[in-house]
């Protein structure tokens, strides 16, 4: 990882002839800035040239901590200065914590690019659970769903009461009421 505070605006990598490595003995030579926790070392890995290009085809993850480096967002009474650049419809300025700076991004039940207008768009959380059940503790909801701008609502099914985003509806009736009014 670079160095925390530090600010890196461009990289490259070179490769020094060694005069003790011959070119026959280590023909590899491999450049990459990766997420480094998803990249293991394997001397699989040094055997041919085409070795990493073939086992990630579509290349590698890096982590881009990027901000604005010039100023930092608007504290709750200073105005904004012009260039300032959290300007769009549903985004937010964040603080960098990395180093000095800022950056933005959509607001909560939003998604997209915070950068270009109309970027930031509602998030269907009705659609996304109904389609990624691994999405349905993050959108719970047990009953009926339906999306509206900036979150969601969830009603208990017809005849139950409760909290459906908590998962508490019950049924309207207690049981023995039914039981009395189904035998008529
Ligand atoms: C690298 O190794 C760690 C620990 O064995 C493992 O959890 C991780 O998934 C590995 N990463 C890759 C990209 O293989
Ligand atoms: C960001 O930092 C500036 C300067 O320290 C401060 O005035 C502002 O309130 C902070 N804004 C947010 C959203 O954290």
């Amino acid at each position: 990882a670079f160095p925390k505070g530090s600010i890196l605006n461009r990289f490259g990598v070179t490769f020094e002839p060694d005069n003790n490595t011959s070119w026959e003995s280590s023909p590899c030579l491999y450049g990459m800035v990766v997420e480094s926790s998803w990249y293991n070392f394997s001397d699989e890995d040094m055997r041919g040239y085409e070795v990493l290009s073939n086992k990630y085809s579509r290349g590698v993850p890096m982590v881009l901590d990027f901000a604005f480096r010039d100023g930092s967002c608007p504290g709750a009474d200073s105005s904004v200065r012009p260039g300032y650049r959290c300007v769009n419809g549903n985004s937010s300025c964040v603080n960098s914590t990395s180093a000095e700076g800022y950056f933005c991004k959509c607001l909560e039940h939003y998604d997209g690019n915070p950068y270009i207008p109309n970027g930031c768009q509602d998030i269907n959380e009705c659609e996304l659970r109904e389609q990624n059940p691994d999405l349905r503790d993050l959108y719970p909801c047990d009953g009926i769903c339906k999306n509206r701008l900036g979150g969601y609502d969830c009603r208990c099914k017809p005849g139950m009461k409760g909290d459906a985003i908590k998962g508490t509806c019950t049924e309207k009736l207690p049981l023995a009421a039914k039981v009395t009014v189904g035998k008529h």
